[in-house]
């Protein structure tokens, strides 16, 4: 995390949009474009579940209900993550802050550099094909989607064999819980970022990689440089 006044090249990059929006997908493209550690909040939630540990353990059910976990046992977990990236000149940030209480936080560990924002647009019946039809490998955690990017072979990862999983909240039921869940408590966070001068939209109907060369030229304009592809 940047101490106030230190690094003025820190750049932290923010995704909003609902879920199914490409967040994920576009987090890691553009981590490994910027060269920065990415951050996502779900995954670090499923795996504190998976764990069993005392966080996973207090988010379960509200995870599996589709709703979202405490503003605080969200801001100290990604507390902890913050206090071990202080040799990066910048993260993403995937799924988080998804509060306005979360993006408080967020601003005073970031001090004076003020997040790039960016808000992902896609329509509600795009995001549930998206959703009930993403698959994901457990290994290197590259999402597929059986409907628009289905792996060579039905069921396994492309890149290391693994048997590809379905989230459990990818249930249609769930799914409909979380984009309710995003209008009630992350639309104001929206409306809260659009005030500042580095917030930007992006439409996220289009293909995956025309939105990912978007973003680059977006962040080249707000002084973040993506390594050429
Ligand atoms: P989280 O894991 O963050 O889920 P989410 O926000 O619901 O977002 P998703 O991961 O479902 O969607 P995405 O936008 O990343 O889309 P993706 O790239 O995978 O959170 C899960 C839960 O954890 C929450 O419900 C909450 O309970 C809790 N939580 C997490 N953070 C929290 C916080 N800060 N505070 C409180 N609680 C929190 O893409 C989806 C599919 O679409 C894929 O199959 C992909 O291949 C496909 N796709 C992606 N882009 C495109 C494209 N451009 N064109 C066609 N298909 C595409």
């Amino acid at each position: 995390m940047p101490a106030q006044g230190a690094k003025s090249c820190y750049r932290a990059v923010v995704f909003l949009g609902p879920p199914g929006a490409g967040k994920g997908t576009q987090t890691r493209a553009l981590a490994e474009r910027l060269g920065v550690p990415y951050l996502s909040t779900g995954d670090m939630l499923r795996d504190h579940i998976s764990r069993g540990t005392a966080l996973g353990r207090q988010a379960d059910a509200v995870v599996a209900a589709g709703e979202l976990v405490p503003d605080e046992l969200v801001n100290s977990m990604v507390g902890v993550w913050f206090k071990q990236q202080s040799d990066s000149n910048g993260v993403v940030l995937d799924g988080f802050p998804r509060t306005v209480n979360q993006a408080r936080e967020l601003d005073q560990w970031l001090g004076n550099n003020g997040p790039v924002v960016i808000n992902f647009r896609v329509e509600y019946n795009e995001l549930i094909q998206r959703l009930t039809g993403r698959r994901s490998c457990p290994q290197c955690r590259r999402i597929y989607n059986v409907y628009l990017k289905p792996p060579a072979r039905d069921g396994f990862c492309d890149c290391d064999g693994a048997r590809l999983t379905q989230r459990p909240d990818d249930d249609e039921q769930v799914i409909r819980e979380r984009l309710a869940a995003y209008e009630r408590q992350t639309r104001p966070l929206v409306e809260f970022y659009r005030q500042r001068t580095k917030f930007f939209e992006v439409d996220g109907n289009q293909p995956p990689e025309t939105v990912t060369n978007q973003l680059c030229r977006i962040l080249e304009g707000a002084d973040v440089v993506c390594n050429q592809q």
